[in-house]
């Protein structure tokens, strides 16, 4: 049987660098008690092991302001400014593991609004990631997700505006949104921050389906980008199979055929890609 798994399979170099982090944290820092502001990523593999590491997650503002010690980790997605200035007030110790990409847009953020930029932000204003963003403007800050918000948009006329975007916003989507609102007569400065990994894991990932027999597709089943990856699998490969980790793998539907393709999403650790793509391999 061949097998293809996929170079973009699992973490992208943001979530990489913050999971890495995190186990180095508790490797260098033993003794401390260490804690996550959020999940380090959504994947609950991952975060039990972690928590057997003595990680713990902090869930709120409020438990974080009630921390006396311990080292606090930021996640990729980010935070606002304030969590920043609550951890010197505590005085807490911190590892900042912000995504490079989305501090960009932080600074970007901070330097239109510090200029009189109304900020727009394009992308889901529940995400933490755009919650984190919104963090850094001095002014009040716009969030607009689909046409309809963008059309309703009303700002003064001749305002200067900043548009900056999620980074895994669907690009097609956002230029459709900076052109509704490019109508209306602002002075605009659009900055398209769209991170690419996104984009070419589901490229690849369609690619694979394309030619191969089954195709699995391997990550949380809360994760959204995984579902997304399994949609896109499935419309390109009908034999396609959705799991959390190799337990879910039934090897008899995967009896018949020569070619598999492997991918997963972005919180997917390598470790599991490993242990599925070699039992994979192993039993045929
Ligand atoms: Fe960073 Fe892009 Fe991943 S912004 S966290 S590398 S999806």
């Amino acid at each position: 049987m061949e097998v293809n798994v996929a170079k973009t399979a699992g973490f992208c170099f943001g979530v990489k660098r913050a999971v890495d982090q995190v186990y180095e944290q508790t490797e260098k820092e033993k003794g401390k008690k260490i804690y996550t502001y959020g999940p380090i990523i959504h994947n609950e593999e991952v975060v039990k092991d972690l928590r057997s590491r003595g990680v713990e997650v902090i869930h709120s503002e409020e438990e974080l302001a009630a921390l006396t010690e311990g080292i606090v980790i930021i996640r990729s997605h980010g935070v606002p400014k304030r969590i920043y200035d609550l951890l010197e007030e505590r005085k807490l110790q911190y590892v900042d593991a912000t995504c490079p990409f989305v501090k960009k847009i932080h600074n970007i953020v901070k330097k239109a609004s510090e200029e009189g930029s109304h900020v727009i932000i394009i992308g889901n204003p529940e995400h933490p990631e755009v919650q984190g963003i919104m963090g850094w403007s001095l002014l009040p800050v716009t969030v607009i997700q689909d046409a309809e918000e963008a059309e309703q948009l009303s700002l003064p006329e001749e305002q200067k505006i900043c548009i900056v975007s999620q980074t895994t916003f669907n690009y097609n989507k956002f230029k459709d949104l900076v052109e509704i609102i490019s109508k209306k007569r602002y002075d605009i400065s659009v900055l398209n921050t769209i991170c690419n990994a996104t984009k070419e894991r589901q490229t690849e990932a369609k690619s694979i389906a394309k030619g191969v027999d089954a195709m699995i597709v391997i990550g949380d089943k809360h994760s959204s980008n995984t579902q997304k990856l399994f949609e896109i699998c499935k419309k390109a490969c009908n034999n396609t199979y959705y799991i959390q980790t190799l337990d879910d793998l039934d090897m008899n539907q995967l009896r018949s055929v020569e070619t598999v393709g492997i991918t997963a999403g972005a919180s997917t650790p390598n470790k599991i890609i490993e242990e599925v793509q070699k039992n994979v391999r192993i039993n045929f």
